[in-house]
């Protein structure tokens, strides 16, 4: 009986270091191999306690890219919850990240950059983001299944903590469909930091505008001077209650840079008693006549109006 016992137990033990071994080997070491604080079974001493009851709900983390053991640079193949929150032997004064952290931004972001350096993170230091003290935690949810501010749907809600300005642009008469989920700020923004001002994810505005309305890059035949050299100078990006997210309406957008001729001449004499508008500034004014103010690729388009 006992003799039939042995071989069969020695064979479940080696199994069982097999099994833990890696596990074992991960948990009670820093990234220098040094022995530390450390607990010897990670995630499972802080589930104890840490479990469905818990005020912070913890477990959907294990839903997410960081909790995949098999992954060898994730948290969980290595230090696990502590490889974030630092060792067991600070708690209950570990490493926070949420609401009433007492951590310093710089400090916490420390952590998430051990291993996000290398990404696509190069703009980040000296970046607007980084400058202003904001955390990787106050955009990045970890302890979600989905973290909000990776979808479309969700992100906006993130950034608008933060940007009123931009949360009342977005309810604008005229907008980018931001507020109808189909579209990011990320799209146009890369928030980790960019060379550009505005952190722009293109090397120019216009560049950043071309990517999804690429006929007004043109070349055009005809082409409207302020179009090639700044979108901006007639359309804002988050919001207008002008038409097409105009900066003015017509003619006011054009007499701004057309004062001369006749475009900014008022009929007095003619017209109504007391003295009726121009033509010209009439409804969509300028525009009926100059219709293709990005600029036109007809032979005879040279004043913008076929
Ligand atoms: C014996 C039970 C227990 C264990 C084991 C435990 N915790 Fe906690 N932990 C708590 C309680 C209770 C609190 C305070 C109440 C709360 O925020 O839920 C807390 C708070 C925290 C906080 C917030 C600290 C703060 O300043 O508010 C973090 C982070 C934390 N624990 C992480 C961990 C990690 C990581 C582990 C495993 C290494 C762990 N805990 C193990 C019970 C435990
Ligand atoms: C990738 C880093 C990371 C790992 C791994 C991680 N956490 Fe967190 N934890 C965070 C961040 C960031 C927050 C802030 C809230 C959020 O992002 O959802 C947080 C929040 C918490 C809180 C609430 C207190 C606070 O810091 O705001 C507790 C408690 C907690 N985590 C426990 C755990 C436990 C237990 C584990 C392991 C099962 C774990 N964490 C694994 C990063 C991590
Ligand atoms: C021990 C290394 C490690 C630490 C520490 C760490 N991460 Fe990660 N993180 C990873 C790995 C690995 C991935 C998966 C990357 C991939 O799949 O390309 C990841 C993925 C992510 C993603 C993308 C998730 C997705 O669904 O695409 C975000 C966002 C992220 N981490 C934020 C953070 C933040 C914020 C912190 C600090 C609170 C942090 N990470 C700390 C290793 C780490
Ligand atoms: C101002 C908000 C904001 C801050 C702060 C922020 N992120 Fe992000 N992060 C984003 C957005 C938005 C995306 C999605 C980008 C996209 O879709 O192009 C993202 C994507 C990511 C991703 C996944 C995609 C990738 O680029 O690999 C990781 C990982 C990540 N961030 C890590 C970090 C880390 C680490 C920090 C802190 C150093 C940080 N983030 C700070 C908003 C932020
Ligand atoms: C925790 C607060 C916070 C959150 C969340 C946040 N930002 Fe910011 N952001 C700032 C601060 C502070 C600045 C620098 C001061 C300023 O320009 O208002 C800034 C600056 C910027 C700038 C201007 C850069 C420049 O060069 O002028 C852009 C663009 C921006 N953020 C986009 C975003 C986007 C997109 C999101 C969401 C993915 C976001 N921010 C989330 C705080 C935040
Ligand atoms: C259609 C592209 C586009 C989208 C989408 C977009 N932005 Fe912008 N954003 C810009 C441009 C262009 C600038 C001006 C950059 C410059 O100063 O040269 C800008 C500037 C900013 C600034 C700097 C302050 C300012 O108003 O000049 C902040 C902050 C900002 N955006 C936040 C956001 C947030 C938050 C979202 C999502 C709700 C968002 N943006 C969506 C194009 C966009
Ligand atoms: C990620 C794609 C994308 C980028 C980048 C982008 N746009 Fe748009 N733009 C759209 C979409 C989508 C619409 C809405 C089209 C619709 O409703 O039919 C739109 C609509 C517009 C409109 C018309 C709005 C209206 O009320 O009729 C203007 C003007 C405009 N964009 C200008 C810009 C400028 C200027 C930039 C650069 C700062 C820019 N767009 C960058 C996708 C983009
Ligand atoms: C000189 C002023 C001016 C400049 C500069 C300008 N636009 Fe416009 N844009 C207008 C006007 C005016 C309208 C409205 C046209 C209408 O109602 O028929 C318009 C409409 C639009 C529309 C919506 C209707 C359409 O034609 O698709 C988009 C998209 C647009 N502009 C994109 C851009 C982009 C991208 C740039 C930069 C490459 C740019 N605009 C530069 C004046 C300008
Ligand atoms: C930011 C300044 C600016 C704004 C705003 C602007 N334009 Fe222009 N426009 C110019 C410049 C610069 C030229 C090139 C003038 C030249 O070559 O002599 C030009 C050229 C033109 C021409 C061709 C003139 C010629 O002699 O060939 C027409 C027509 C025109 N613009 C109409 C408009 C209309 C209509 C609007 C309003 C929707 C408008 N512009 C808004 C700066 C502007
Ligand atoms: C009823 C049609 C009509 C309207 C409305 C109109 N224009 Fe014109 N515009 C013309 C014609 C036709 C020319 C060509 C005149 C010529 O060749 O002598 C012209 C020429 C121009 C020129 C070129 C300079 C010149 O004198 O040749 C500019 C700039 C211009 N218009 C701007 C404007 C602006 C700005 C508005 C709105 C305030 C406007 N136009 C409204 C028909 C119109």
């Amino acid at each position: 009986m006992n003799k039939n016992h042995r071989p069969m137990s020695g064979f479940v033990l080696v199994l069982g270091l097999l099994l833990c071994l890696p596990w074992a080997t991960g948990l009670a070491q820093t990234p220098s191999g040094k022995p530390t604080a450390y607990s010897e079974k990670g995630a499972d001493s802080c589930l104890q306690c840490h479990n469905e009851t818990s005020k912070f709900p913890v477990l959907p983390i294990f839903k997410t890219k960081h909790a995949q053991p098999a992954d060898q640079r994730t948290p969980f193949a290595g230090l696990q919850c502590e490889g974030c929150h630092g060792p067991y032997s600070e708690h209950p004064n570990m490493l926070k990240f949420g609401p009433g952290s007492k951590l310093t931004a710089e400090k916490k972001n420390q952590i998430c950059l051990q291993c996000h350096e290398s990404d696509n993170r190069m703009g980040w230091k000296g970046g607007p983001h980084e400058n202003s003290d904001v955390a990787c935690a106050d955009c990045h949810r970890v302890h979600v299944d989905r973290d909000p501010v990776l979808t479309v749907a969700d992100q906006p809600e993130v950034c608008f903590n933060c940007h009123k300005k931009q949360r009342a642009d977005s309810y604008k008469a005229s907008v980018h469909p931001i507020r109808y989920d189909k579209m990011a700020c990320s799209e146009c923004h890369n928030t980790h930091g960019s060379l550009t001002t505005g952190v722009l994810v293109k090397p120019t505005l216009n560049e950043t505008c071309y990517t999804c309305h690429a006929e007004k890059r043109g070349p055009f035949l005809w082409e409207h001077a302020p179009v090639a050299e700044d979108c901006s100078l007639c359309h804002r990006p988050h919001g207008s209650n002008h038409p097409a997210l105009l900066v003015k309406r017509p003619p006011l957008l054009c007499q701004q840079c057309h004062s001369t001729g006749h475009a900014s001449i008022p009929h007095t004499g003619a017209g109504l008693p007391g003295g009726s508008p121009s033509e010209f500034l009439l409804a969509k004014g300028c525009l009926n006549c100059h219709s293709q103010v990005h600029g036109s690729n007809h032979p005879s388009g040279v004043k913008l109006m076929r």
